[in-house]
């Protein structure tokens, strides 16, 4: 009885009200979705325009399902469950879409879908000069316009369709066109400015390679800098020292070769590849007297100028006396970057032995240490870490050498054999001294002997001419 009561009754027709719109750029991929709807057996079928209309798919409970393939369709739709996927959304898709859901209690359900194409446009696209202006556009082609607003980067509403700004550095980004709170079209704005962004000081040590950044990020390329009509790049360095006023240009950049020029020798090298947008100075360590501001410039002909200043601060552990000390001395150890540290960073001791100054704890905060009486175990390398959190921005090290002490009877011993030495050496120095002048004396014998032989040729010489032997008389002549 009931079974029949069930086949006589009419289908019932679900319509639902409002239309849904669904936006779309040209190329875009889509999800058409109808209305959940409970039921696990039903035949799901979409139509385009009327709900009669051209059947772009269906699916059926058994697992069946068909697909238009005729142009411009032709392998561009899916069905993901009753959901109608496009994907390349084309110019003749934009318009209206039936779902027609029969569920196996022969409950008919019509959904519709309006899609509608959405325009958004950013010009100019390329990199933008701070201060040149930038015009977004994001409308809607459908005669009800829904609520559509742009966001900057940060996030801030910034007016409404069509908007036009002059670019400042922090315009640089994703900006969002939003079309009826749902619709998020994100499209990227570039305005030329220098890496990296400034934050923090740039924390280095005489231990560790010195490096102050700065580049041109990606994807700006030179030729577009050159467009943009580049007259200058350079660095200039503020020591800390000084007043602040005396700075020194390091370095300029050749824009025909892009090759850098040195104004200042610091003993600095700027990075091989300026070429590849990276403008970068390094050294092999870092020395002290780099505290200071080091400022990366790019120059344009209208006059702006794009810098990039990198707060550069040095880690530095000093020993008092010094690193050469005896066993016994006491010994200060100083680790710092010439000034206070900010709240949130932290310094930390590791010592060569640990064993060796057990109450000095391996993270010691302090930026001083000091060792009332050193022992040879202390001798190796000290080193102190600056540490934000559990990240270590840099660290700083220091050799020690500690000799043993020496007591005051080996002193007596070493003094005893010192003065021995000494004095065998005397005795030495004496006998050589004599065994010399006897020497001398006997030679001065035998010379005078020789004397007498030589006048004795001479004379002979004299008698027969020969030249060697009258060579001889000159000889003796000037003796
Ligand atoms: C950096 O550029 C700003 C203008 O953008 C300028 O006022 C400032 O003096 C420049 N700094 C240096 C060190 O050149
Ligand atoms: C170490 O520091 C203390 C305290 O400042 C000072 O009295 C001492 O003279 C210093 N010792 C050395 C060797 O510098």
């Amino acid at each position: 009885m009931e079974k029949f009561v069930l086949i006589l009754l009419p289908a019932l027709i679900a319509t639902s009200g409002a239309k849904e719109s669904v936006y779309a750029r040209i190329g875009e991929k889509v999800v058409l979705k109808p209305p959940s709807i409970n039921g696990l057996s039903r035949y799901v079928y979409w139509t385009f325009h009327k709900e009669d209309g051209f059947s772009l798919a269906w699916s059926n409970p058994y697992g069946g399902k068909n697909i238009a393939k005729v142009e411009p369709w032709k392998d561009k739709l899916t069905l993901s469950d009753d959901s109608l996927v496009i994907d390349n959304v084309q110019p003749e898709f934009f318009g209206t879409y039936f779902c027609k859901i029969e569920s196996a209690i022969q409950n008919v359900h019509f959904h519709s879908i309006e899609l509608i194409k959405l325009d958004v446009s950013v010009n100019p696209a390329n990199p933008l000069l701070p201060g040149e202006s930038l015009s977004l556009s994001c409308t809607v082609d459908y005669p009800k316009k829904p609520e559509i607003h742009w966001l900057n980067p940060r996030g801030e509403k910034k007016g409404q369709g069509t908007v036009t700004v002059k670019v400042t550095s922090q315009d640089d980004g994703m900006w969002t066109c939003v079309v009826a709170e749902e619709k998020q079209v994100k499209m990227p704005v570039k305005v030329m400015g220098l890496s990296p962004a400034p934050v923090l000081p740039h924390y280095t040590s005489t231990s560790s390679r010195f490096a102050v950044p700065c580049s041109i990020p990606h994807p700006i390329t030179w030729e577009q800098i050159k467009a943009k009509g580049v007259q200058e790049v350079h660095w200039q360095f503020f020591p800390a020292t000084s007043s602040g006023l005396n700075s020194q240009r390091l370095f300029t950049l050749s824009l025909d070769s892009l090759s850098w020029k040195e104004d200042q020798t610091r003993d600095l090298k700027p990075a091989s590849d300026p070429e590849k947008r990276n403008l970068e100075l390094t050294r092999k360590l870092g020395r002290v007297d780099d505290r200071g501001d080091y400022v990366c410039t790019m120059k344009f002909k209208n006059g702006l100028i794009l810098n990039r200043t990198v707060h550069v601060e040095v880690l530095q552990i000093t020993s008092s006396p010094g690193p050469h000390l005896l066993s016994g001395q006491q010994l200060n150890l100083t680790c710092s970057v010439g000034q206070p540290l900010p709240s949130d960073l932290q310094l930390r001791w590791t010592q060569p032995k640990p064993a060796a100054q057990p109450g000095l704890k391996s993270d010691q905060h302090s930026a001083r240490l000091t060792i009332p009486e050193v022992s040879t175990d202390d001798g190796g390398l000290w080193v102190c870490g600056l540490w934000q959190g559990e990240t270590q921005l840099t660290s700083a090290a220091i050799r020690l050498t500690i000799d043993p002490k020496v007591s005051v009877w080996t002193l007596v011993m070493a003094c005893s054999a010192a003065a021995i030495v000494v004095l065998l050496l005397l005795i030495l120095a004496l006998v050589l001294h004599r065994r010399r002048r006897r020497k001398m004396r006997h030679l001065r014998h035998q010379l005078c002997r020789c004397k007498k032989y030589v006048l004795t040729i001479s004379w002979t010489g004299e008698m027969a001419p020969n030249s060697h032997l009258h060579s001889l008389t000159l000889i003796r002549g000037g003796i």
